[in-house]
């Protein structure tokens, strides 16, 4: 058996490809030259570029081609980062940083930064459904699974329950649905979409589920300990913006330690469900650790 392949390797080979594809995609479009610059440039601008690998890796567990997923992981990291855009409005969360650089709003003002989240969102689908590489089956079944990931029943509702859940003392049952709307099921997305680009079985991609189910409570743990613990430097991003924003967090219902085993909880519950793959998940268990540290 070959040895598998590293996490770093992965990240190095594929990180980069992906900005590259999502960037010559949309240099290609035709649109005004400032919706154009407003989207490259949130593309451009870092981040760990975590819900691509995740779904690239998902491939190369099956032992499948992972340049098969590429135009799907760029549509979804594309949806990721008009998330971001949004959420950065001045009537969101109105954050100045994004990813170590002048959010998007701030950059280009608040339409165009508006309309280009619109646009990164709408062309992501575009891009998946003129993809040469998957059959009209699949694509069909990525597009309805990202829609409904993405919108109202998953990260957009979300979001407006995490907004409606500000200056309110939500239980940990509350906040746990919204971290699984808001971040879970995008994350849900990039696993169990790599598991349809490879036909992978039913229940091969119920583990899957549960996999990245408990990923994006951990990774989301991590975020709220992280806005606490962190420093602007490591996560690009303003430290204390939940508590300046009187959030409910897992640090302040269940204190820094309980966060912690928590986490600690549904790290090993994550690592527990892909061990159940009839595959090497080495390079899935890798990636599971890494977003829970973010030691990259
Ligand atoms: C940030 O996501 C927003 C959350 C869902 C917590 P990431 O931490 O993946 O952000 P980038 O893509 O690396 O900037
Ligand atoms: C953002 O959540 C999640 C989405 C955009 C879906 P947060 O508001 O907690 O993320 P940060 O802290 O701004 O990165
Ligand atoms: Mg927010
Ligand atoms: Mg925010
Ligand atoms: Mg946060």
């Amino acid at each position: 058996m070959n040895s598998p392949i590293t996490l770093k390797e992965f990240q190095q080979e594929h990180g980069e490809l992906i900005t590259n594809h999502m960037v010559k995609n949309v240099e290609r479009l035709s649109m005004p030259p400032v919706l154009k610059e407003a989207m490259v440039y949130s593309l451009q601008a870092g981040g760990k570029r975590i819900r691509p690998i995740l779904l690239l890796a998902a491939i190369e567990t099956f032992n499948q081609d992972p340049m098969l997923g590429l135009n799907t992981a760029a549509a979804l990291e594309m949806i990721h980062t008009y998330s971001l855009i949004h959420d950065d409005l001045p009537s969101m969360d109105d954050d100045d940083l994004r990813r170590g650089k002048p959010t998007n709003h701030k950059m280009f003002g608040e339409a165009a930064a508006i309309l280009a989240g619109d646009g990164l969102l709408t062309y992501s689908f575009q891009l998946i459904a003129e993809d040469p590489a998957l059959t009209s089956d699949k694509k069909v079944k990525l597009i309805a699974l990202l829609a409904r990931c993405a919108g109202p029943e998953g990260m957009v509702g979300g979001q407006v329950a995490d907004i409606e859940g500000e200056m309110k003392q939500l239980t940990a049952n509350e906040l746990e649905n919204i971290h699984v709307h808001k971040t879970g099921k995008l994350l849900t997305f990039s696993v169990i979409a790599g598991g349809i680009i490879s036909g992978a079985s039913d229940n091969e991609l119920e583990l899957l589920e549960r996999f990245a189910f408990h990923i994006g409570l951990a990774f989301q743990i991590q975020d709220d300990i992280l806005d606490i613990e962190g420093s602007e430097e490591m996560i690009g991003k303003p430290v204390g913006s939940d508590e300046s924003k009187h959030k409910s967090t897992y640090p302040s219902l269940l204190t820094m330690k309980g966060a912690k085993e928590k986490l600690q909880f549904h790290l090993d519950e994550a690592l527990m469900s892909i061990d159940e793959l009839p595959v090497d998940s080495s390079l899935l268990t890798e990636i599971a650790q890494l977003i829970v540290s973010r030691n990259h």
